[in-house]
């Protein structure tokens, strides 16, 4: 009965984080800003006009959270590189000490046994190459190719799992639909574009590690399960576009080599003729997928919503700070739906957790049990993934620290550790000191309530 949980032994359990939202200190040491620097600065893009002007200030205090990891009991680190920081025009000049940042915080996580999993792009592209266009640029593929290659070859050996991007249908659909991320657009002209050369960036920066990189190379995307909410043709269709534009747009092109045919009647005129030079490029062959999942969303059609017609119905069921319905069993159905869809390919859960309103410390303690149901419900739905047959081979909470979290500012708190907004005091949390259980019994501790 113990062993009703058990991971695989060589699962690497791991806590995720962006530089956007934890660095602070955007322009130190001779960085260039990102585009998200430019939209905190606008009046009413983030909540209570925060920016990411100091964050956690893990810029200046990394030793300390990787300190914080060691003690987790962590196996591995998902992070971001600031593109900006290493090449402070996008292109070009290179920034040493922008770079040696990296070089520093990869060698302090190997001195403690800690796997660095780095993500070349979380949504923070250097402002100078949005000014030229950015991801509706044909050339930022290139761009980001060439930043990408300069990453392999300062980190080779030291950096063994790589990603391209993270989540490119909320970088297209916050940012060029709705408007609500950098770069604040809304233009259903510019978002295929933008989707399509982040896809090529991808493609190419894959063939630049195999041309210069060592280890793995894989693709972040976001999944959620949805849900029609009647049985009526019309709720039915609407859910289904809902799942198309989401959860297909991205992997259908680069695992099956072209975009779901639904996407030009979303898009209609919009949606270009892609050439098919490009879509054979964009099925590179990769090395494995991540996926983030936090939560599941039930449809019924509303024509009024913009692309997909589906708006979601609220449903009798908890739900986080977010707006996010608490749905454990969607994680199990996205990881069984792609081996189902695309076949064997190696995945990890790149993110997973949620944003309560934690109480403040007391004594230095934080209690949040919901959290913690949060993690146990959710890691036995990945666990029951495995058990089913993906080849699921690590998970990332997300998030380390309490962060930036978007156009929401600080007011979403998602951490294992809670970060005091004005001292930047780091307390781990309950359900930090839960997950160190769970990874030091590799996941048997879930059996219990
Ligand atoms: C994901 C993002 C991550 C964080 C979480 C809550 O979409 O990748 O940066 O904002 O959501």
């Amino acid at each position: 009965m113990a062993a009703q949980y058990r991971f695989p032994d060589n699962f690497f359990w791991g806590a995720a984080t962006s530089a956007h939202q934890i660095e602070g200190s955007p322009l130190a040491d001779g960085a260039g800003p990102s585009h998200w620097h430019v939209f905190a600065q606008e009046p009413g893009r983030i909540a209570n006009g925060d920016t990411a002007e100091i964050a956690c200030d893990h810029y200046r205090r990394y030793g300390e959270d990787v300190e914080l990891m060691r003690r987790m009991g962590l196996k591995a680190y998902r992070f971001s590189v600031a593109w900006g920081r290493v090449f402070p025009e996008g292109r070009g000049r290179l920034n040493q000490k922008g770079l040696d940042f990296y070089l520093k915080l990869v060698d302090a996580l190997l001195d403690v046994g800690i796997e660095p999993f780095l993500t070349l792009y979380h949504w923070d592209l250097p402002a100078a190459l949005e000014t030229q266009g950015g991801w509706a640029n044909r050339d930022c593929a290139d761009w980001f190719a060439d930043y990408a290659q300069t990453l392999y070859r300062a980190l080779e050996g030291r950096v063994r799992y790589w990603t391209t991007l993270n989540e490119p249908w909320v970088v297209v659909h916050e940012g060029y639909v709705k408007g609500t991320h950098a770069p604040g657009k809304v233009s259903l002209r510019e978002a295929p574009q933008a989707t399509h050369n982040l896809l090529r960036g991808h493609a190419l920066a894959v063939q630049a590690f195999r041309a210069d990189g060592k280890g793995e190379i894989g693709l972040v995307v976001n999944l959620e399960p949805k849900y029609s909410a009647s049985e009526e043709r019309a709720d039915r269709e609407a859910a289904n576009r809902a799942h198309v534009y989401m959860n297909q747009q991205y992997l259908d092109p680069v695992l099956l080599g072209s975009y779901p045919e639904e996407m030009a009647e979303l898009f209609g005129s919009h949606w270009p003729q892609f050439p098919p030079e490009d879509l054979r490029l964009l099925r590179e062959p990769f090395d494995f997928l991540g996926i983030n999942y936090y939560s599941r969303s039930v449809n019924r059609a509303e024509p009024a919503e913009a692309l997909t017609g589906a708006a979601p119905v609220r449903q009798a069921a908890e739900y986080t700070e977010m707006g996010w319905e608490v749905y454990p069993d969607g994680l199990r159905e996205v990881l069984a739906w792609v081996k189902r869809r695309y076949g064997e390919i190696p995945l990890y859960v790149t993110e997973n957790g949620a944003a309560f309103a934690d109480p403040r410390p007391v004594g230095g303690r934080i209690d949040d049990p919901r959290r913690i149901d949060y993690l146990r419900t959710h890691l036995r739905a990945a666990h029951a993934a495995i058990a089913a047959g993906v080849d699921l081979r690590g998970y990332f909470a997300w998030s380390l620290l309490d962060n930036f979290e978007w156009s929401f500012g600080y007011s979403k708190r998602f951490g294992l550790v809670h970060v005091d907004p004005d001292t930047l005091v780091r307390t781990p949390k309950s359900s930090a000191d839960f997950y160190r259980e769970v990874i030091q019994s590799a996941g048997e501790v879930l059996q219990k309530d």
